[in-house]
């Protein structure tokens, strides 16, 4: 299970330790490790990217240029579930467009914005792959198709 960290809370860096162990001195470690790095902590804080530099002896601008370069990487903190709504254009056409505006008045927060709670991240995406279900979401992994605005709120207030 992922433990990630509280509202203020400092990353406990020790858990680090192993991963880092694990790939010191392979070529192409960068990569994996901000993966599991991320798995532990939800995202990737400022100190734990000065810890894997220094624990990799991988200069700092190299982590954060990989760490921004990939959108599998996040260096802010994100919500506890994350909402992804699709509005490509089967969705689009599907009346995706109310459920996002649903979405982001249930929640308070735009598209692309976390609750300020850390319960909810939502986001906007254009095709999940799903297209003979729109309008589509995908909420913590799982797909939900034939999506409405009621459905989409019913959803939300589902998460804990
Ligand atoms: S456009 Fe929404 S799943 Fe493809």
């Amino acid at each position: 299970m992922d433990t990630q960290t509280t509202v203020d809370e400092k990353p406990d860096l020790s858990q680090l330790e192993p991963i880092i162990g694990e790939y010191r001195g392979m070529k192409g470690a960068v990569i994996p490790v901000l993966q599991k790095a991320q798995k532990i902590y939800g995202y990737l804080p400022p100190e734990v990217l000065r810890r894997i530099s220094a624990g990799l002896r991988v200069p700092l601008s190299r982590i954060y240029g990989v760490a921004t370069f990939y959108s599998q990487f996040y260096l802010t903190r994100r919500g506890r579930h994350i909402v992804r709504q699709c509005d490509g254009t089967a969705c689009h056409v599907r009346g995706a467009g109310k459920i996002v505006e649903r979405m982001e008045q249930e929640l308070g927060v735009s598209a692309g914005g976390t609750t300020p709670d850390y319960r909810v991240t939502c986001e906007v995406v254009y095709c999940l792959g799903s297209c003979g279900l729109a309008p589509v979401a995908v909420v913590d992994e799982q797909t939900i198709g034939k999506l409405a605005p009621e459905k989409m709120s019913a959803i939300l207030k589902g998460l804990e």
